[in-house]
């Protein structure tokens, strides 16, 4: 999950509260059909008197939310540190399985073997001239009082998964925050990157990017650490929300997804695997040795690096030393040990059939693995899961069966990779594209204020009722990544905040959120409340809530933008501005069938057709499904959707057109013929992509 950090209060909770308490049923025991009414008309009208409306069990569902029950499931999450592949995570696992299996909803666990990386020996020493080497202690500091001072003994070391193991002892260059224009900007002043040990903060780019991007310069090892500025402009937990002076963010540095032995396929037991020297050696892993540091060491550091003062916004807060570039007069010298190695994860996934479409999935997703507590990251999503559980266990009881299949899925090992969902979708792909209406994600549940959510753009209009913003889902962030990226699935991810300082740190425990995340857990409500919302609409309203117009509107956006930055260029857009054109029309005829069958519908208000209902739903849910294409974007097959996927410079960033964008990055730099001519190549598969999408949302053929 991306830390950005910041607040977003631009959108207003209270939509989501339901304004009325709910109204009662239509209640079959009242039901007296007039004496008159014979066996044909009553059939016609009996689902419409006995059956409540959806709209009847979505308010009930708003009504039933429960505070108490969503901070006892925190509670019980985050007791102790849960990383994949350990003990501790298993039963975490056990108290989900449990937890739905005692809600009657069929659970299993579905288990994979997967690469995980652990560290077994880490050291950094900084020296300089005159000056004698210090060790720095690499370990984040408890406070007095801390209820989980005994747990976090059991909290992973500090450090930077699938880094490569190795040492270096070099001289220091800081590199901003490590983006591939920091980069640029040392060589344009001539810093030499090579062989030196590259120190950047967190904040701007993925991790993995930031290690990545140093390598690339040439670096022998790489440093970083969180910036007081970014990280912490108040008070330090405990007595405040921000990260305390010894405070570490861990994470993976892994670019890619899923597991790195089984590319493109499922872990699951006595599959065939790529070698683990083979699977550390690809250009998704860091490749050379990296450690995460506090504030506090970052700081010791770069009062020992001279050279030129670095620009403004390169500086550090109040009371930081001036930032200079070095490279020198401070040495690092870093020694880093990990252990690559199969382990166990365990998704945990539990089925509530649907009554009248069970062949249509629902699909609602959150992680478990935790690099700490996981209290934000990502259990308030756990918690959050598990009390809208609770919730549809009580309508059941009130007579509610959803008309599709709600499937709950918590996964494993996102936090190395996206690993537990990749595999399960990668092992169950050709059942999810033929099947699958659409996958709910929420990593962290709560982290803040503000609702935050993403989407494809047909499900817009469905969360505006939730959120007045919505950003797309390009970027690699979390679980939904497979689900959109690799199969081509309606997908949305939603949280309460959009970033917190302690992310990833020992700190992201139950104390903090309870103090600070969500203090009366009624954010915690209100996210389940729109995850259930959104899920309740998916499942049973008859047809299918999308809508494709902001699609239209959207890639029509990426269009413009494209034609800005290919202007003068010997690039022709006509192919992109015709398929779009050919996606409104079909979006048109949508529109009118939808009138049509609500005509329908106003004449004989039993039921509309349910063959046509369904060729108009299927058409509405397969039209995602044909902006993938086979091949993936050029050099990273496994992305297979055309319009929407990570930057290939920010594994966080989400790209409008990722094929185009790397075609037009790859073109400005080399500007030759061939270079612009694979920008065209890479407009005229978009056009095809959507070309496709048109003729599937209309149901037509050429
Ligand atoms: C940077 O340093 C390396 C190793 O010292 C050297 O091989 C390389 O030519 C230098 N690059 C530039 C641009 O000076
Ligand atoms: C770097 O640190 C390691 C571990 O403490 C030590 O064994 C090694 O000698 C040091 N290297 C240099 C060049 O100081
Ligand atoms: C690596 O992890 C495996 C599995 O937990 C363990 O058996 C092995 O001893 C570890 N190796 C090292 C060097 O710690
Ligand atoms: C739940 O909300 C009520 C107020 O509505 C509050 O009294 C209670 O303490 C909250 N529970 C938790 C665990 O915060």
């Amino acid at each position: 999950m991306p830390p950005p950090l910041g607040h977003d209060d631009s959108c207003l909770l209270t939509p989501l509260i339901p304004a009325t308490p709910p109204l009662p049923p239509r209640a079959t025991a009242r039901l007296h059909p007039l004496p008159l009414l014979v066996g044909a008309l009553f059939a016609t009208y009996y689902h419409l008197l006995v059956a409540p409306a959806p709209s009847y069990y979505q308010s009930l569902f708003l009504s039933l939310g429960s505070n108490d029950t969503a901070a006892a499931h925190l509670r019980a999450l985050t007791v102790r540190p849960h990383l994949a592949g350990t003990e501790a995570n298993a039963l975490a696992a056990e108290h989900v399985v449990s937890t739905l299996s005692s809600l009657s909803f069929p659970t299993r666990v579905t288990p994979y073997e997967v690469l995980l990386s652990y560290p077994v020996r880490r050291s950094l020493s900084l020296s300089a001239p005159g000056r004698d080497a210090t060790a720095f202690a690499l370990v984040q500091d408890t406070y007095p009082g801390d209820p989980y001072a005994a747990a976090s003994a059991e909290v992973v070391p500090t450090f930077l998964a699938y880094a490569a193991s190795g040492s270096a002892a070099a001289e220091v260059v800081y590199a901003n925050y490590g983006r591939t224009e920091d980069y640029a900007y040392l060589a344009s002043r001539g810093v030499n990157v090579t062989g030196k040990v590259a120190l950047a903060r967190y904040g701007k780019v993925y991790r993995g990017d930031i290690v990545k991007n140093a390598r690339d310069a040439g670096a022998a090892a790489a440093v970083i650490f969180t910036d007081t500025k970014d990280y912490t402009p108040g008070k330090a937990f405990p007595d405040g929300p921000w990260m305390p002076a010894t405070g570490v963010q861990v994470g993976s540095t892994f670019k890619g997804v899923g597991d790195p032995t089984t590319p493109m396929w499922a872990s699951s037991g006595g599959c065939e695997r790529v070698s683990i020297a083979e699977a550390m050696a690809t250009d998704d892993m860091p490749g050379i040795p990296a450690l995460p540091v506090s504030g506090r060491d970052g700081e010791e550091i770069l009062r020992l690096i001279g050279g030129d003062v670095a620009p403004e916004d390169w500086q550090g807060g109040e009371g930081a030393p001036v930032y200079r570039l070095g490279p020198g007069p401070a040495v690092l010298n870093l020694t880093y040990t990990g252990n690559e190695t199969i382990a166990t994860i365990q998704n945990v996934i539990s089925v509530i059939e649907g009554k009248e479409e069970p062949d249509r999935y629902v699909i609602l997703g959150n992680h478990r693995d935790a690099w700490t507590f996981g209290a934000a990251d990502p259990n308030s999503g756990t918690a959050a899961l598990l009390e809208l559980a609770e919730r549809l266990s009580k309508l059941q009881t009130k007579g509610w069966r959803p008309r599709r299949t709600i499937i709950l899925c918590n996964w494993d090992a996102e936090e190395y990779g996206l690993i537990g969902s990749t595999e399960w979708v990668e092992e169950n792909r050709a059942m999810l594209t033929s099947r699958t209406v659409a996958y709910l994600n929420v990593d962290v549940g709560v982290s803040g204020s503000g609702v935050d959510a993403s989407a494809t753009p047909q499900l817009d209009e469905l969360l505006k009722q939730a959120s007045k913003k919505i950003g797309r889902l390009g970027g690699g962030g979390s679980d939904y990544s497979a689900f959109v990226q690799h199969i081509g699935i309606p997908s949305v991810d939603m949280a309460i905040g959009s970033g917190y300082a302690v992310y990833h740190s020992l700190y992201d425990d139950f104390t903090w959120m309870e103090k600070y995340g969500d203090p009366m857990f009624r954010r915690h409500v209100v996210v389940a409340s729109i995850w259930g919302l959104v899920a309740l609409r998916l499942s049973d309203e008859e047809i299918l809530p999308f809508n494709y117009s902001s699609y239209v509107q959207e890639l029509e956006n990426g269009a413009v933008d494209i034609n800005k930055r290919v202007l003068g260029m010997p690039v022709n857009l006509s192919p992109l501005h015709k398929s779009i054109e050919q996606l409104n029309r079909a979006v048109l005829k949508v529109d009118s069938e939808l009138q049509a069958l609500q005509t329908w519908k106003f004449w004989s208000p039993s039921q509309n057709d349910p063959l046509r209902v369904r060729d108009l739903n299927d058409r509405l849910m397969m039209t995602e499904r044909a902006f993938t294409e086979r091949e993936g974007l050029s050099g990273r097959p496994w992305y297979k959707h055309m319009i929407y996927g990570p930057s290939l410079y920010n594994d966080y960033g989400a790209e409008v057109y990722p094929g185009v964008d790397d075609a037009i990055q790859t073109a400005k730099k080399a500007n030759t013929t061939e270079s612009w001519q694979s920008v065209q190549h890479e407009i005229h598969r978009i056009a095809r992509v959507i070309s496709q999408a048109a003729l599937v949302l209309s149901g037509g053929l050429t």
